[in-house]
Parts: structure tokens; C-alpha cells; sequence
């Protein structure tokens, strides 16, 4: 029986919930899809195509293809993407960030990181201010640990750098109205009223390039399409303020362990952080749910359900970058040829040794994260 509940789709900034329909929500939000011809479009810029472009993780877009035109005729734009920090990262969470670094290395962009402290203690009844900042400086390591470099990577910190946003966010928030601040993104009246207004905060990095430098350039921003109800109400107002429309290119989400929905932090035994030790990288992935059969008999007389198993997810988002070894293990699978244990301890290995020099860098990245906080 079809668990309804379970799922129905919900895709917000705050919740993901069901099987996501990645088709629906194109049509849902209102977004285009990336064509072939967008493809080459970029290929143009970046020699090969990126993993995540080849593979549809990126698979949706605002205005991409206004922001290259407008860069082929000399006119940059600045990349900007963000974290709310509500806890130790995950391993979702670096699919956009290593995404942005590629952008950033092709494109010769600055990117401004927005750190969302303040946003996540409006929405997260049980953490304190003090956490969600504290947060925000760990969660910086993970962003410096993927190779950015300070001298175009600007982060923002929102509570100590509410000066340099307070402006702007007035200046966004006076032309947003409830009615649609409500239709968008769903808000009752039990809802504070301090997130009510946030949705301003988020809008300003989109801008504050000018601001900084005097250059009114666009952004483009890379992130999972659980963010895009932001940008819809901050492109309503852009034009207005004298700004370009801020572009998207949205990915895909990585499913957590469990299948289904997003990888989440609130369900952390099917969620593997940047910070975890070996043995429990391996316990959460030996526990994941996958397309495997019954008995291993069973498996090898009929073959498995690599398009349903979260294991498979893995090694396509992010941990087999040949494509022929992908299609590899997808046909031995089919055919029963492999055993889930078989790829989970594989798996396990890879996500291990990704960690061990993730974690090693994070920790060096102590030392340099003021390096990395946007300057006045
Ligand atoms: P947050 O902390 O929920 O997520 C950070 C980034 O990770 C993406 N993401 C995922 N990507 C792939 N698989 C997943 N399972 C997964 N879960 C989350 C999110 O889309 C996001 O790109 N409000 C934001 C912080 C923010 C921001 C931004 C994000 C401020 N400005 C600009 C993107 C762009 C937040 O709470 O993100």
C-alpha cells in the first residue's frame, strides 16, 4: 500500500518531504530546465562539461542563458550561495559548494557566502543565537576545507554583519507585501514575526557587489531548488531597486540513507556529516536503504533496483566520477552480478577516504577562516 503521507511531495526552504518530482516543480516554480543548447552553451566556457551538469544533478535554471549572453558581451557577474546553520554539514550540502567552485574557477568570479545564523535561529525553536553563530564558524571550515580561496571568497556572517545587509534588506523588505511574502512561503500566524521579515536578508547579497565596489553586476546563484521560492519574490523586486534579476542554476538533492526526501540533519542516522568518524560512516551506510532483494538468492537470480537504492545515489552524485565504472555497477546490479554488502563497503571506503582529507583540511582551515569574512 502507498504510505500517502509519506509520500506526498513538500518541497520548501525549510522542509522536503515525499518522492521529489523534479519535473513538477520546473513547472511548480515556474523555472526552465537546462537544454542540450544551454549545455554547449557553457561547455564554451568550462572545456569539459562538470560532473553534475553531465548528470542532470544541475538540472534547472533562472535566466542562466541571459547571464552568459550578457558575460559574452563583457559583462561579468559575482557567484553567491550560502548555508544555514543549524548544525554540523553534510555531505548534500557540498554537492552545490563544490559546484560553485568550479563556476568560480572557470569563470574568474567572486563569490559571497551568506551565512544564515540569523535565519536559523528565527526557524529552529529549540537552538539559541549562540549556537546557530558558533554553527555558522564551523560550518565555514567546511566551505574553506573544498579549496576557495580569501581573496574572492567573501563570507558573510549575518549577525555581525547585519551593518553591511541592514540597508538593502530595508530596501527589499518596503517592496515585498505579506500577502505574497505568505503566498510564497507559506506563513501562518503563529509564525514570528522575525521570520516573516528574513526572507529580506537572504535577497541582499544578491546586490551587495555594488554596494562594495560600485559595479552593478548580476549574481548567480548555485543551490538545491528547495531554496528558489527566495529568489522568486527577490527577482520580482530587483529590476526596482536598480539591480539585474539574480540568476539560479538549481541541483538536485541528495536523498538521505532512509530514501526519499532530502539528506537532513534532523534525521542524523541516515545522514552522513563532513565531521563523522570512519566507524559511523559505516554503520549509517551498512543500515541504508537499497534496492536489493529479500535474500542474496533472490538478488542473484532476478538482479536488483539500482534506481531506487540511495547507495547507487551516492556513487552517481558524487563518489564515482567515471561514468563508464557507473554504468558499470548499475548493469551488475541489474543482473545481480553484485550484492548490496558488496557496494555498501565500497562505498563506505570511498565516503571514508573523502573524509579523512576533508577533515584534515577543515581542521587547517582554523587557522585562515577570519581570512575569509567579507571585509568593509
Ligand atoms: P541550507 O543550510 O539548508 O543548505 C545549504 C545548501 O545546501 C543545499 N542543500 C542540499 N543540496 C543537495 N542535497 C541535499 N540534501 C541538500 N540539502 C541542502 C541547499 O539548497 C543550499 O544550497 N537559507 C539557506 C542559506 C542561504 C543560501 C543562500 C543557500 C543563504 N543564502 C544562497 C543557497 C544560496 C539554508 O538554510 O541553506
Amino acid at each position: 500500500m502507498v504510505d500517502k503521507e509519506k509520500d506526498e511531495m513538500v518541497v520548501t526552504p525549510w522542509e522536503v518531504k515525499g518522492k521529489v518530482d523534479y519535473e513538477r516543480l520546473i513547472k511548480e516554480f515556474g523555472t526552465q530546465p537546462i537544454t542540450e543548447e544551454l549545455l554547449q552553451k557553457i561547455a564554451k566556457h568550462t572545456d569539459k562539461l562538470h560532473l553534475q551538469l553531465r548528470r542532470q544533478l544541475f538540472f534547472s535554471h533562472r535566466d542562466l542563458d541571459v547571464l552568459l549572453n550578457l558575460y559574452d558581451k563583457g559583462i561579468k557577474f559575482v557567484l553567491y550561495t550560502g548555508r544555514g546553520p543549524s548544525g554540523p554539514v553534510h555531505i548534500g550540502h557540498l554537492i552545490p559548494w563544490i559546484f560553485t567552485k568550479h563556476l568560480q574557477e572557470k569563470f574568474k568570479t567572486r563569490i559571497y557566502f551568506q551565512m544564515t545564523d540569523d535565519e536559523k535561529f528565527l526557524v529552529e525553536d529549540e537552538l539559541k543565537l549562540e549556537q546557530t553563530r558558533k554553527f555558522g564558524r564551523e560550518n565555514a571550515l567546511d566551505l574553506i576545507a573544498l579549496g576557495f580561496e580569501p581573496e574572492d571568497t567573501f563570507i558573510i556572517f549575518d549577525v555581525e554583519d547585519i551593518d553591511l545587509l541592514y540597508d538593502i534588506s530595508l530596501e527589499v523588505a518596503k517592496r515585498i507585501t505579506y500577502s505574497t511574502a505568505k503566498a510564497t512561503f507559506g506563513f501562518q500566524d503563529s509564525t514570528n514575526i522575525g521570520w516573516i521579515f528574513w526572507p529580506a536578508i537572504q535577497a541582499v547579497p544578491c546586490f551587495i557587489h555594488a554596494k562594495l565596489t560600485g559595479e552593478n553586476v548580476p549574481a548567480l546563484i548555485p543551490a538545491a531548488i528547495d531554496q528558489d521560492p527566495y529568489w522568486r519574490v527577490t527577482r520580482d523586486i530587483a529590476q526596482k531597486l536598480g539591480y539585474y534579476k539574480p540568476a539560479q542554476i538549481h541541483c538536485r538533492l541528495l536523498p538521505g540513507l532512509g530514501g526519499g526526501g532530502k539528506m537532513s540533519s534532523s534525521e542524523p542516522e541516515t545522514t552522513i556529516f563532513t565531521t563523522d568518524k570512519s566507524e559511523a560512516v559505516k554503520r549509517k551506510i551498512w543500515n541504508a536503504f537499497t534496492g536489493g532483494k529479500e535474500t542474496a538468492a533472490e538478488q542473484k537470480k532476478i538482479g536488483a533496483e539500482p534506481n531506487i537504492c540511495t547507495i547507487f545515489q551516492y556513487y552517481y552524485f558524487l563518489f564515482e566520477e567515471r561514468d563508464e565504472k557507473l554504468s558499470e555497477r548499475e548493469k551488475k546490479c541489474r543482473n545481480g552480478e553484485i550484492l548490496c554488502g558488496e557496494c555498501k563497503m565500497d562505498l563506505a571506503e570511498r565516503v571514508n577516504g573523502f573524509l579523512a582529507e576533508h577533515q584534515k583540511r577543515r581542521e587547517k582551515a582554523r587557522n585562515i577562516v577570519e581570512k575569509f569574512h567579507i571585509k568593509r
